[in-house]
């Protein structure tokens, strides 16, 4: 058995890494292609995206900021008032990448949100739109504790309540 089982996964394992390799080319040739017309918030698999977190709490006290994913942890991080803080970031192919954030603050309490989830920010024609830079104001008000800041200052930000812890 075992000596017939080798092949097999060889030959698995060939036509996987062809079919990773194909998906792979093809994405680069739709991103060169779609590049002028997307502009610089690309929606396509394996796009780099850039998360800011902006500490706006109210009564203007450290914010301290725990993401991770199933494949990164950044720690503990302290962003001084009306600092910021932010990672980059590769979407996956599957677009499930998601992060998840624990805030808290000196009299502040403590807070979950996903401050990255392609289903949601890297949708096409999606709410909030697709964001390559993906600013985030954190506390600024508690009915409106997340919102991520509009790429035209003159629109308004999109705000979204604290969600769930893990
Ligand atoms: C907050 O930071 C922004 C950007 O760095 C700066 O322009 C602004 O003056 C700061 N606000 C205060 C109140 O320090």
């Amino acid at each position: 058995m075992a000596f017939t089982d080798k092949p097999h996964l060889i030959l698995l394992f060939m036509m996987s890494s062809t079919l990773i390799l194909f998906v792979s080319v093809l994405d680069l040739s739709n991103a060169s292609a779609e590049t002028p017309s997307s502009g610089a918030d690309g929606f396509l698999p394996l796009a780099e995206k850039h998360v800011v977190i902006r500490n706006k709490v109210r009564n203007k006290q450290i914010l301290n900021v725990h993401c991770k994913s199933k494949s990164d942890d950044f720690g503990m991080i302290h962003i001084p008032w009306n600092g910021t803080w932010g990672f980059r970031f590769h979407v996956n192919l599957w677009k499930t990448t998601k992060y998840h954030c624990h805030f808290t603050w000196y009299k502040g309490g403590s807070h979950y949100f996903y401050i990255f989830k392609a289903s949601r920010d890297d949708k096409e024609f999606g709410d909030p739109p697709v964001c390559k830079e993906c600013i985030w104001d954190v506390g600024r008000s508690v009915e409106n504790p997340v919102c991520r800041v509009p790429r035209d200052p003159k629109d308004d930000p999109y705000c979204f309540k604290w969600e769930d812890g893990p």
